[in-house]
């Protein structure tokens, strides 16, 4: 449940908060019956198939599969956390978030409010200096995109933001926690000195750390802050605030190495680059940029360094990708980087460049290939045997059995594919049209009760599966159970009291299903799905018991007993068809 936030206030905020509202401000949309309609934000389309259910207050798209509430809408469109995304509906709302009195707090408000402080006194101190405006010059820096990316100065001396920021102890102490400060033999004392000031911005645009680069060769060439309550740096990526606001959804987002060449190709016109923050890129951070944007572009140097940063990438890249998401890959000649190039070479150059960066597939089995003796059959089982596990990392779908005949074809020899498989109920619940799942009773009962949760009512007497373990039905009964406390519900409220789950992403599937549009058809279908549940449940049974010349009196009274009740059933239904 996020952890802090109780699930009351959850069902609350999702009662509050239209997602039509919450969706409309983002994207156009048109009714069409009880429903509204819009061409998908989460992958190109010229025919909508998007569609928001406010009855149920839930989005669904035909076309990629994607589906949530609104709190999921924003997660994934804005690229929020959940919790991140739960704020920004209440303040929408006009709620404040609870916090549940355990564990540790939020980082506080203060903590915030003082890396905004610090950032407009680095700002201030810019325009102070000549020296650091002089070096940014020299470095080709406009003053526009200079104070687009709210780039700073933090002067030379030992305490001149702790005397500005520090004026008490409790603000020294926040300080610390902000990680502004060193701490010496002698004392404390600014972290930052005579230092061009880069603000690192999180996802809503709060600055939460720093990097600063030395305007002459001494020390290390860039500091950054330390991790922090505010600054976790294998969860961040430089650039990705401005990034995400110069566009609703991106086409590309490119992933450069330094903060310099996101500033530098910032100003040339390419509003969509972001840095990793001096760490290799991971998993989390290929994510991040695969909601950002469909086609992630890699752009290192083309040095020893660069081609293994680029190889780190797309091992954090395999497991994200999935149905209409791209990974490339682009090499700069060596001694450059992008602000180098872009500034001799110009925007077109660039822009050409990037046209022509290399496929993931490419560089996935060029690197593998070049390792090998190609021509040998040694040499492509070492292929097979280097390759199969990474080609292993990407989901299910068309693209990993693309790469999957292709390592065959590399390999001339056929493979056993045990991935290939539809991905088990209750894993992540991937962008991405699945194959659609084949509608057994007990799928249909539970899609039933996702969708219309009052249908629990109409479950029956819950004593006729006791014993039952036919698989889902755990999850049945317990859905049931909650069903018929909350029984108005909507699908929105149900699945993100769920979203701990792990039936989650199961259910998130079945609440897109398509079902009768009546209510009285709806709970016909319901109690035909439960008596189908009941009925496999018996034959079950009966398949279960010995052979009858093995059975004893009581045990064939019991047989003849599931016998008839198997035909009862049969009727039933057959009943409602006819
Ligand atoms: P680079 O050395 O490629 O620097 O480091 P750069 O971005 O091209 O910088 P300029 O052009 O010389 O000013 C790439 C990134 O690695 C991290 C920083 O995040 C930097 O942007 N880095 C580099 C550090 O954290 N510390 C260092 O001392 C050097
Ligand atoms: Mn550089």
């Amino acid at each position: 449940m996020g952890g802090l936030i109780p699930e009351s206030f959850i069902e609350e905020l999702l009662a509050r908060a239209d997602i039509v509202e919450v969706i409309e401000r983002r994207v156009p949309m048109k009714r069409a019956g009880r429903e509204y309609q819009a061409c998908c934000p989460f992958h190109d389309e010229k025919t909508p198939s998007f569609t928001v259910s406010p009855q149920k207050q839930f989005y669904h798209c035909f076309g990629c599969g994607a589906h949530g509430s609104a709190i999921g809408f924003l997660m994934n469109y804005e690229g929020l956390e959940f919790v991140d995304a739960v704020e920004d509906l209440a303040r929408h709302a006009g709620l404040e978030v609870p916090r549940e009195a355990s564990q540790k707090p939020r980082p506080s408000a203060g903590l915030y409010e003082l890396m905004e402080s610090a950032a407009a006194y680095y700002q201030g101190e810019l325009k102070q200096s000549q020296a650091a405006i002089d070096y940014l010059k020299q470095r080709g820096l406009s003053g526009e995109v200079s104070r687009e990316f709210g780039i700073g100065f933090a002067p030379a001396g030992w305490d001149k933001l702790l005397k500005r920021l520090g004026s008490d102890e409790k603000r020294v102490s926040l300080l610390q926690r902000a990680g502004m400060l060193s701490q010496g033999k002698s004392g404390t004392y600014d972290k930052f000195r005579h230092r061009i000031m880069f603000p690192i911005h999180d996802r809503r645009g709060r600055v939460i750390a720093f990097g600063g680069r030395a305007l002459d060769d001494d020390g290390p060439k860039y500091l950054n802050s330390p991790e922090t309550e505010l600054f976790h740096k294998g969860r961040e990526l430089y650039g990705l605030y401005l990034a995400r606001k110069s566009q609703a959804k991106l086409d590309r987002i490119i992933v450069v190495e330094g903060y310099m060449d996101v500033v530098a190709l910032a100003q040339f016109g390419f509003r969509n680059c972001v840095a990793t923050l001096g760490t290799a890129t991971n998993s989390e951070q290929a994510e991040l940029l695969f909601r950002a944007a469909d086609e992630v572009i890699f752009c290192f140097d083309g040095d020893r360094a660069g081609r293994k940063a680029a190889w780190r990438a797309l091992e954090a890249t395999l497991p994200r990708l999935r149905e209409g998401r791209q990974a490339k890959f682009l090499f700069l000649p060596e001694g450059e980087d992008p602000d180098t190039m872009v500034r001799s070479k110009g925007a077109e150059t660039f822009s050409a460049l990037l046209d022509e960066a290399q496929p993931l597939s490419g560089f996935l089995f060029d690197h593998f290939t070049a390792e090998v003796d190609m021509s040998s059959i040694d040499g492509r089982a070492r292929l097979v045997e280097l390759a199969r596990p990474q080609v292993d990392q990407i989901p299910p779908g068309v693209f990993h059995d693309m790469m999957f005949s292709r390592l065959e074809a590399l390999a001339q020899h056929r493979l056993d594919d045990s991935r290939g498989k539809p991905p088990l109920p209750g894993g992540t619940a991937p962008i991405g049209r699945k194959p659609a799942q084949k509608r057994t009773p007990m799928r249909i009962a539970l899609a039933h009760l996702v969708q219309n949760p009052k249908l629990s009512s109409e479950a029956g007497d819950a004593g006729v599966l006791s014993g039952c373990d036919l698989p889902g039905v755990e999850i049945y009964r317990e859905l049931v159970d909650f069903c018929a406390k909350r029984p108005n519900m909507t699908t929105a409220q149900l699945l993100e009291l769920w979203r701990e789950h792990p039936a989650y992403s199961h259910l998130g599937t079945l609440a897109t299903w398509q079902l009768p549009g009546e209510e009285k058809q709806l709970a016909q279908e319901f109690r035909d799905a439960v008596t189908g549940l009941e009925l496999q449940w018996t034959e079950a049974r009966i398949s279960r018991m010995p052979k009858i010349v093995d059975l004893g009196p009581e045990e064939r009274a019991t047989l003849l007993q599931l016998q008839q009740h198997r035909q009862t059933l049969i009727e039933a239904l057959q009943g409602e068809k006819s």
